[in-house]
């Protein structure tokens, strides 16, 4: 600890500690409006200077040093701050009382009063450019911004999207966009980061602007005049009573506005912020104190909320009569299917049901689904949508190290000296998490290595990439793990210590050599050499992969290769290193833990472990059927075979997202009663014979659990819309018609009941996850959580790791003469999925309005294909017409196609084969033969795309450029005295 006396006062600082955090800290209240403590010093406002050992220092860039002096109220330091704080008046128009970002937490109206600025010396000047409002979610308004440059670190450093910067040596600075576009034409991703950290409302979020205000609705001219008369009045009362008026209506606001924590519904980072709510309205997204994403969001955390108030959604009961539906009360829809679930159960027994959790929804509303699944109507035919994705990975997990979870946290990702990404799209599919990884990058010299089919951005920015044939990646993994055993650059004493299996794994590598494995995987014997020593050689490695390695027919093996690899390098129990399977939705590690499965209850326990059960059996006071169920994918098989006669499904557009779809949809129409919960009329519905209205996230409370194993709260943002009930609310409702006699009054009570059955959740309660606390699972009794696994041991009774052998099989569904084409997919960054959640965001829609297949310049020239040439795709198992993209993300013979289409959803072409351990389909397996269609329409991706940026990458803000200014003096130099008041 350092001592460091603060205007008189001796603090204890803590080594480094930057000399800004020590005096917030302690409670100091200096001014300070470019700093951020999640940016880091950026150094623009100079509104920060102390005097450190009668110096003027900025206090943001200045660490703590044993004995300092620091005066911050002297009249050195106290002139220089508003001299500094007076320039950045001259850039922003002191309008609070008609400012939509007069909220209490505007840093400008702050510093003012804090300073007690009564009048301007440099006065106002305004930009000679217009504002920009060509983003469909936020503007720019070069008269307010103060060129403090948060939005460009943001941008360039955090988010490394690497689009903003400022023109410092233009006469008239401001931040630029791909150095000068619109923003509507630039590389920007609209995640948000810049609009979240601009201190004023030079960047705000179009839902904000005239709604937040008592005043700011007016019209624009009126809005004018209201300004120009607070100008004028400026010179005879000073800003004194100025602020006194926009306080009492800034006071006026925070009884209309809303500000309720949740965490994002979409993918599996687990993203949490405030939503500012007036009413239904949606103000805006606001993240700060989000474990996982601080400041972070992507475009549908942020702006990707249209779903909630969209006019479709549903809100009564529909039942299915004569061939179509009709509108029904609760009470007669739930009678219906509580009726008909009974009816069922009698006659062809509680197997002839099944139960289809979700991963959108709450762990409570899972563990609710499998406890009517199993304690209501005695059937382990439960499951939730980690069929799809995940499960493979979590099998390779427990086959080696013991939980089915991602074994670190996210900055353990930070920490690593290398990141290995096999088969994820990582900066598409888990923006936060990529944004994390780029920056360590960027900034902290962390390399990368990517495994990839296609040149995502992950791989544009890796110091390796590498393309190997599709379905192999298991090779060339195993062929590493091989090469490091035989070099000696294997972890011998990490594999002596903690790793069982050694002898019997080293045999099962016998046929991966390197040479082996370039023929198979087509990758040059040096680019797998490269890779290895690469791995050997870095102290710290994680390993991320993605759907990309799952959705094989060797998922789980694929996976298994991973972790041994981890295990052969050493690279398990410490921080920065570990295994990283990203969980796509975010609740897909949740549905699972919480026992939507048909062979675990929750927890992972059993169902055939007597003692597991017996423990359930009381808890839940009724006998438990102890065989294991049917998985999704056996669930349609059943049905074509008469086996399956009833489904109770909520939150799953099942008959979309199963591969094969046209299989799927067939089943469905077989199905004798068929109970669809959801917020739209999704195209599951279709089949259903009841559609019960469901609420989506921000209209309930609950958990959820993130890929880094982290269990988050959500509040009520609103109220569910009129007609809609919570799901939970719904399950208890059916579960109580078949007798069950629950009396859940709140979700809290469900997780109670949860910990006190699942040794796992042991110490989980809503009050250890009050507001922005988390905790990662396993969490003992006493409340202790493991953001990191296997600190001490492996999850296995001797505590250590196991190799597990795994051989190589090759891919199903090859190419062949008559389907020459590979045919790769998966996600995009704007829309989640098929798109039914994101579709309802106008701007989105906007943005990337259809789905299209990727067309590789060298195919396209070959079959004379521009982007916008319709095609059609025809597989084995159905066909799609779309619009061509041609791109050299994809090479030669592959084509790859988004998933975000209900109308031509890239699996009517996928396969039924499956991982034959999970059962998980092998989507990204498929052949197509391409028929060229004649009609070429626009292409269907807009210019308005980010894509077809330019960005403009850079150290950071780049402060220097401004110092450098001729205009530009430190302030304090002169010791210029301003109109302040005392
Ligand atoms: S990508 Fe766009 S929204 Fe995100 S920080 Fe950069 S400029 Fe802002
Ligand atoms: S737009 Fe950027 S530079 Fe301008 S005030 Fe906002 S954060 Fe600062
Ligand atoms: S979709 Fe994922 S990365 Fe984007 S805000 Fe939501 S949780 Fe974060
Ligand atoms: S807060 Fe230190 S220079 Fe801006």
């Amino acid at each position: 600890m350092a001592k460091v006396a603060i205007d008189g006062v001796v603090q204890e600082a803590q080594p480094d500690e930057l000399l800004i955090d020590l005096i917030n800290r302690t409670g100091g209240l200096l001014p300070h409006v470019c700093y951020h403590p999640q940016l880091g010093p950026v150094q623009t406002c100079d509104t920060c200077m102390v005097e450190a050992n009668g110096r003027l220092v900025r206090a943001c860039a200045t660490a703590v040093a044993d004995g300092m002096k620091i005066a911050t109220k002297s009249a050195k330091a106290s002139a220089a701050q508003v001299e500094a704080f007076d320039r950045i008046l001259s850039n922003h128009l002191l309008y609070c009382t008609v400012c939509d970002n007069n909220n209490g937490n505007c840093t400008v109206h702050n510093t003012t009063r804090l300073l007690a600025i009564e009048h301007q010396q440099i006065p106002f000047r305004s930009k000679p450019y217009e504002v920009d409002n060509t983003n469909p979610f936020y503007r720019y308004d070069p008269d307010q911004c103060i060129l403090c440059a948060r939005c460009v670190e943001a941008c360039q450093n955090v988010e490394v999207n690497e689009t903003l910067s400022i023109n410092w040596e233009d006469p008239n600075p401001r931040v630029l966009w791909d150095g000068g576009s619109t923003i509507g034409e630039s590389s920007c991703v609209s995640c948000g980061h810049c609009v979240t950290v601009c201190p004023c409302n030079a960047l705000m979020e179009k839902t904000m602007l005239g709604h937040a205000g008592f005043l700011t609705s007016m019209k624009k001219s009126a809005l004018s005049g209201m300004i120009d008369v607070v100008k004028g009045v400026e010179p005879e009362t000073g800003y004194g009573s100025i602020l006194q008026i926009s306080e009492a209506e800034e006071a006026m606001r925070e009884h209309r506005i809303r500000k309720t924590k949740t965490v994002c519904t979409y993918c599996g980072v687990g993203c949490s912020f405030d939503v500012w709510t007036k009413d239904r309205h949606i103000l805006k997204v606001a993240p700060e104190h989000g474990p996982a994403n601080g400041i972070s969001t992507c475009v549908k955390g942020k702006f990707g909320w249209g779903h909630i108030n969209s006019e479709d959604r549903l809100t009564t009961p529909l039942i299915r009569e004569g061939g179509k539906f009709r509108q029904a009360s609760w009470d007669e829809a739930l009678d219906l299917v509580a009726r008909k679930l009974s009816e069922i159960k009698t006659k062809s027994g509680p197997d002839s049901m099944a139960f289809i959790s979700s991963s959108k929804c709450t762990n409570e509303e899972s563990y609710l689904m499998q406890k009517l699944a199993r304690a209501v109507i005695g059937t382990n035919n439960v499951d939730n949508c980690s069929r799809y994705c995940q499960a493979p990975a979590t099998a390779g997990l427990f086959r080696t190290v013991g939980y089915g979870g991602d074994s670190g946290s996210i900055s353990d990702l930070e920490q690593a000296d290398l990141i290995l990404i096999i088969g994820s799209n990582t900066a598409e599919s888990h923006p936060v998490i990529a944004s994390r990884i780029k920056s360590a990058h960027k900034l902290d010299g962390q390399k990368l290595i990517v495994s990839d089919l296609r040149e995502n951005e992950m791989a544009r920015r890796a110091d390796l990439f590498f393309h190997p044939k599709p379905g192999t990646d298991l090779v060339w993994l195993n062929a590493i793990s091989r090469y490091l055993l035989d070099s000696g650059k294997a972890d011998k004493r990490f594999l002596d210590q903690w790793v069982n299996g050694l002898d019997q794994y080293r045999k099962s590598l016998e046929p991966f050599t390197m040479e082996a494995a370039s023929r198979i995987t087509g990758l040059s014997v040096e680019t797998l050499t490269t890779a290895a020593h690469l791995i050997a050689d870095a102290k710290r490695v994680c390993i991320v992969w993605a759907m990309g390695v799952t959705q094989h027919n060797q998922g789980s093996d694929t996976s298994t290769a991973i972790s041994n690899l981890l295990l052969v390098s050493g690279n398990y129990m410490r921080p920065g290193t570990g295994a990283y399977p990203m969980r796509g939705h975010n609740n897909v590690q949740g549905a699972s833990d919480h026992g939507s499965m048909p062979n675990n209850l929750p927890g992972y326990q059993s169902v055939d472990d007597p003692e597991v059960r017996s423990r359930f059996q009381q808890a839940w006071k009724a006998p438990l059927p102890s065989t294991k169920g049917l998985d999704n994918h056996e669930m349609v098989e059943a049905i074509h075979d008469g086996r399956l006669k009833a489904i109770y499904l909520f939150g799953e557009e099942m008959s979309i997202v199963d591969s094969n779809a046209n299989y799927v949809g067939d089943a469905f129409a077989k199905l004798d009663f068929f109970v669809v919960q959801d917020i739209f009329f999704s195209n599951t519905c279709r089949y259903a014979d009841v559609v019960l209205p469901g609420a989506p996230s921000l209209e309930k409370e609950g958990t959820f659990t993130s890929t880094e194993r982290r269990i988050q709260r959500l509040y009520e943002v609103l109220e569910p819309l009129e007609g809609c009930k919570p799901d939970w609310k719904i399950t208890q409702e059916i579960a109580n018609r078949l007798g069950a006699g629950w009396h859940y009054q709140h979700p809290s009570e469900i997780m109670d009941e949860i910990a006190s059955v699942t040794p796992m959740f042991a110490g989980v309660n809503y009050e250890r996850l009050a507001g922005y606390k988390s905790l990662q699972w396993p969490v003992a009794a006493d409340g202790t959580d493991e953001p990191l696994l296997y600190t001490k041991r492996f999850a296995f009774p001797d505590g250590k790791a196991r190799l597990f052998p795994v051989s190589w099989v090759g891919p199903t569904d090859q190419p062949n003469a008559e389907f020459d084409l590979h045919l790769n997919n998966g996600r995009l960054l704007e829309h989640f999925h098929e798109g039914n959640l994101t579709y309802r965001t106008e701007g989105i829609q906007e943005k990337v309005p259809d789905v299209f297949v990727e067309v590789s310049p060298e195919l396209a020239e070959e079959r004379g294909i521009q982007s916008g040439t319709w095609v059609q795709l025809v597989s084995r198992y159905g066909r799609v017409r779309v619009r061509a993209l041609v791109t050299d993300r994809v090479q030669g013979r592959e084509l790859y196609m988004p998933m975000n289409s209900v109308e031509s959803p890239v699996n009517r072409l996928t396969s039924s084969h499956t991982d034959p351990v999970t059962n998980t389909p092998a989507y990204k397996e498929a052949s197509v033969h391409m028929n060229v269609l004649a009609e070429v329409g626009e292409s269907p991706l807009p210019r308005i795309n980010s894509r077809f940026g330019h960005p403009t990458p850079q150290k950071g803000v780049e402060v220097e450029r401004k110092w450098k200014r001729q205009d530009y003096t430190q302030p304090g130099n002169g010791l210029v005295q301003l109109q302040t008041k005392t």
